[in-house]
């Protein structure tokens, strides 16, 4: 481990690529949005970004400005669109610098038309149509009108148009078979309306990976299978490559005897002599504190568990005495080595939460490390990368 480091991630570039060749085969050549958004779900955004422009992404999603401007400031080429309705305040920086936006009512609209007409510069736009997300959108029925009210403008280039699956993650059945017959329908009123636009999507990774079908749209979004994950254990897909590992290092061990109490709470109490280690990573690296006498860690050939309390900084662990165990040994806490897996959806299963929000919560605290060798999941990335 680096000097000065308690807590790492690796993120392996390569397995993202993998990933992200997986998703185009199973799409027939559809466009690809990759979904970068939130740190490109904690895995480093720009890193993410270069390395998918190398296999050739056709544009990144994000979910605010900031975002946005961070990937351009980086050198990233590649078109952008920003998922999340911005402010109006921000509409004049999102079109001086070309980002496309989503869209979802005339206001905005006429907003963001008078806006690039002072400009003098075309701003490009998505519509959202909310065919069943309960969230941002127009409604099905309304689209087709707003479609065609921003084809007539001047200053308004009508990109895309775009739903989302809340509930893909179940697998190609129900719901997500009906919102595809509402947005096709939407988006034939479209083109029956001599409306044009270039850029058709819908599928996140819960409707790529169960082979929802792809009609009508032209352009794909995935966020998390990039990563590594399925959305839900349902759609698990051996495929997959999970493409960070958070590692730490015992910074001490002691001898306790049977029955000593551990940490905030006393919630553990050694059950037998043995050895106490500690682990400088806590929730505010990202840890969850919902892994306190739940989680599993690797030390040196051994796998252990959290004893007590997750604290803010440190962790605990209990090793009995025929585990030899020392400061400065190696602590995989997400990661696969030797047998041991214990990764971002193992840990959102035992905290009641979701791979996303795992990987997302990883502090600014823990540097990411990135490597560009492929590796398998059986081989650990080397202490230099
Ligand atoms: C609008 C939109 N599209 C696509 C995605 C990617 O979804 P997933 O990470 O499930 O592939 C997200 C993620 O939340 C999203 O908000």
């Amino acid at each position: 481990m680096e000097n000065g480091h308690r807590v790492k991630a690796h993120v392996n570039l390569e397995a993202i690529a993998s990933n992200f060749r997986y998703a185009r085969s199973l799409t027939s050549g559809r466009r690809i949005m990759a979904v970068v958004k939130a740190n490109a779900y904690g895995h480093g955004a720009v890193q993410v970004a270069r390395r998918l422009e190398k296999e050739g992404v056709d544009m990144f999603g994000v979910a605010t400005l900031g975002e946005a401007i961070s990937l351009r400031d980086r050198g990233v080429t590649t078109p952008v669109l920003i998922l999340t309705p911005p402010t109006p305040e921000e509409y004049r920086d999102i079109i001086s610098r070309g980002f496309s936006l989503m869209v979802y009512d005339l206001d905005n609209v006429n907003e963001i038309n008078m806006i690039a007409k002072c400009m003098g510069q075309v701003a490009r736009v998505h519509l959202k149509v909310d065919t069943g997300m309960g969230r941002f959108g127009c409604t099905p029925e309304e689209a087709p009108s707003i479609a065609r009210h921003i084809h007539q403008m001047e200053w308004v280039d009508l990109e895309g148009v775009a739903t989302h699956f809340p509930r893909s993650d179940e697998g190609p059945v129900g719901f997500t078979l009906h919102q595809v017959k509402v947005f096709r329908q939407v988006i034939s009123e479209m083109v029956e309306l001599g409306v044009g636009f270039r850029l058709v999507h819908a599928a996140n990774s819960g409707a790529i990976l169960s082979r929802v079908s792809q009609s009508p749209c032209n352009m794909v979004r995935p966020g998390l299978m990039l990563y590594g994950y399925a959305p839900s254990r349902v759609l698990f897909d051996p495929n997959l490559r999970p493409a960070m590992e958070v590692v730490t290092r015992v910074i001490q061990v002691k001898r306790i005897k049977k029955g000593t109490p551990v940490g905030y709470g006393h919630t553990f109490h050694a059950p037998e002599d043995g050895y106490l280690a500690v682990l400088p990573i806590g929730y505010a690296d990202g840890y969850p504190r919902a892994l306190s006498n739940r989680g599993y860690v690797w030390i040196a050939g051994h796998v252990l568990k959290i004893s007590g309390r997750v604290c803010m900084d440190s962790s605990m662990v209990f090793a009995p005495e025929d585990v030899p165990i020392k400061p400065g040994d190696e602590a995989v806490v997400m990661g696969v080595r030797d047998g041991f897996r214990y990764l971002a959806d193992d840990m959102a299963e035992a905290t009641g939460s979701i791979p996303y929000e795992v990987t997302c919560s990883f502090t600014s605290r823990v540097p990411r490390f990135f490597t560009e060798r492929p590796h398998s999941p059986k081989q650990p990335l080397s202490e230099t990368e």
